[in-house]
């Protein structure tokens, strides 16, 4: 499960033909919970210039996880909303949207975040959210243990997955996905080994793709455009 958002809104909202770029380098403001590998991916790959975005905000929902380390030990914006001190996931999230619109992000990315959104996020970022999950979507959509699901299914194939959040959990338009062959003697854990180095890849390479106005939404596919 990463993201969807859980709501009132009409159905299928992010159907709008569109394409983004900012006119300078993309303002990212990340989403985490725990571990915090895939901020990371976006930390050094924005560092060794390899995609033309900043993080300019991290916004963590639990306290006390390596995440928020990650963020602060890069030298960005870093704040933790624990829901106990908000009570309502409503006001939750319209605290972390004020938060994110105060650092002007561009694009808002779900990089391990484990709840589920308020519409105020659709609302403010509509088609301006993406996220990642360890599962080949639409299979194994909406759960927290993809990896697992999946070796238990049996698949022989599984991998990972950046997509455009909308009001389906895990249900957006697909940016880029990535196989990865299920072997004979994995576990869970090697399994999620092997998904999590795809993950970081695709979801700064789909960064970049954004960053560089080669994403357009056409109704549920995600067009990959030529460089310019
Ligand atoms: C990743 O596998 C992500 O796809 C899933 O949770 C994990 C988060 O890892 N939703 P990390 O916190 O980025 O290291």
């Amino acid at each position: 499960m990463s993201g969807g958002v859980q709501t009132e809104l009409r159905p299928g909202c992010t159907s709008d033909s569109s394409t983004f770029a900012p006119a300078g380098r993309l303002r990212l403001g990340v989403l985490v919970s725990a571990r915090g590998s895939n901020l990371q991916a976006i930390l050094d790959a924005s560092a060794a210039g390899q995609i033309p975005a900043d993080v300019v905000a991290v916004a963590c929902n639990h306290p006390h996880v390596m995440a928020i380390e990650r963020g602060r030990r890069a030298g960005v914006p870093t704040e933790v909303f624990p829901h106990e001190a908000y009570g309502k996931r409503a006001v939750r999230d319209a605290a972390i949207v004020d938060f994110l619109q105060k650092h002007q992000v561009d694009l808002v990315v779900l990089a391990g975040y484990d709840r589920f959104l308020a519409p105020i996020f659709l609302e403010t970022y509509q088609n301006k959210m993406i996220a990642i999950h360890p599962s080949l979507l639409p299979a194994f959509a909406g759960t927290l243990h993809a990896q697992a699901d999946a070796l238990e299914h049996g698949t022989k194939v599984s991998g990972c997955t950046v997509f455009f959040v909308n009001d389906v959990p895990d249900g957006g338009p697909i940016i880029l996905q990535r196989a990865v062959v299920v072997e004979e003697d994995d576990t869970v854990e090697s399994l999620s080994d092997r998904i999590l180095l795809d993950e970081h890849r695709i979801l700064t390479e789909a960064i970049g793709l954004i960053a560089t106005g080669r994403v357009k939404i056409d109704g549920r596919r995600c067009r990959i455009l030529a460089p310019k």
